[in-house]
């Protein structure tokens, strides 16, 4: 049978869907600037249930958002940090407790890396903890491989990994120096891309996920939203997309999807630092409804890309701005 549904239309029901199943289980008490999206609080969320989503870069912002959203579909998910423990902690302990309610007096595990491998915290852990929090910088490929570690140690099996965590830098061309590119290329393309090479060995198949994280520049028809102090972020996001869309091809031989999500601006400490409100402002001023994102506008797009639904979803990049850039 001929479907009649539009592919485009038929893609934003799934999202809706789990955009639904996010928000009805993820009430974060929030006055409602987003469109408000119905939904049973009781509703049964299953459609990572038994999966275990690695997120980069998830103590706080995007990722803890994605950490949240991938865990209200039921996945196990390991929320990533360099500095901020208590954050990490925080979020992973919101889920255990919101989401794994059968248990009692749940600890936390904490983990950390110091690029020596050795753990220097360890708290000990109850069995059934669908969050934990592991201390590890992943921009550097030591850093992915004892996250990946820490990750099999403790859930044995990985589906999604979200690759999150990113840097950027505000530099000119002639305010830029070999080591500021470096870093950027460093963090956001080599750390990540050897993530996934080490990652790939061990991920479930066929259904394992990859997503990236990307932005709007690459792609920005907005004269003022492409400033030339953006030059090393939004070359490295380049690489990011391509590097994507090329792994699609290879390890979407095995069953895997590898995808990218281009967001436009998202309000996180990563977009305030350096930005005034005046620019806050006008940026807003541009997006279709007058507002910039907030990290859970972000989220259910990744969840939907993890989940099941999202198996024919594989080498794309997914625009998330609100029509900030059509
Ligand atoms: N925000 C935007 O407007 C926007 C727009 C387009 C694309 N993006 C992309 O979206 C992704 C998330 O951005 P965001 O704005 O949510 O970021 P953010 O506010 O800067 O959040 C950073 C998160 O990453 C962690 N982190 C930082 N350095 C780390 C490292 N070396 N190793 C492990 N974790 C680290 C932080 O943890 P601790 O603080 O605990 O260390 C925190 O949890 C990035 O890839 C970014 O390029 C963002």
């Amino acid at each position: 049978m001929v479907s009649t549904i539009e592919p485009k239309s038929r893609f934003r029901r799934l999202v809706c869907s789990v955009a639904q199943k996010f928000h009805s289980h993820h009430h974060n008490g929030r006055s409602g600037r987003s469109e408000s999206v119905a939904g049973s609080a009781n509703s049964t969320v299953t459609a990572l249930r038994g999966k275990v989503a690695l997120i980069t870069g998830s103590s706080k912002s995007t990722g803890a958002s994605i950490a949240r959203a991938l865990a209200a579909q039921g996945a196990s998910v390991v929320i990533n940090y360099a500095k901020d423990s208590r954050s990490a902690e925080e979020v992973a302990q919101q889920i255990n407790l919101s989401l794994n309610s059968t248990s009692v007096s749940l600890s936390l595990t904490s983990m950390n890396h110091q690029g020596d491998g050795r753990n220097d915290v360890e708290v000990p852990r109850q069995q059934q903890q669908q969050a934990i929090a592991v201390k590890a910088d992943s921009s550097t490929i030591s850093g992915g491989h004892y996250l990946l570690q820490e990750t099999l140690r403790v859930f044995r099996r990985l589906d999604i990994l979200v690759l999150n965590a990113g840097l950027m830098g505000s530099r000119t061309l002639s305010e830029i120096d070999e080591s500021f590119f470096d870093a950027h290329f460093d963090f956001n393309v080599k750390a990540p891309l050897f993530l996934v090479k080490e990652a790939a060995e061990v991920m479930v198949r066929p259904g394992g996920r990859i997503i990236f994280l990307s932005t709007s520049l690459t792609t920005a028809s907005i004269p003022s939203a492409l400033l030339p102090n953006a030059l090393c972020y939004v070359a490295s996001k380049g690489a990011v997309e391509q590097v994507a869309r090329v792994l699609s091809k290879d390890l979407g031989t095995q069953g895997f999807t590898v995808n990218t999500v281009a967001l436009g601006p998202v309000d996180t400490a990563l977009f305030r630092a350096g930005t005034s409100q005046h620019v806050i402002s006008s940026i807003a001023a541009q997006v279709p409804s007058h507002r910039i994102a907030e990290p859970d506008d972000i989220a259910p797009v990744v969840a939907f890309l993890a989940s099941p639904a999202a198996q024919w979803v594989n080498g794309q990049i997914i625009g998330v701005n609100g029509g900030y850039v059509v």
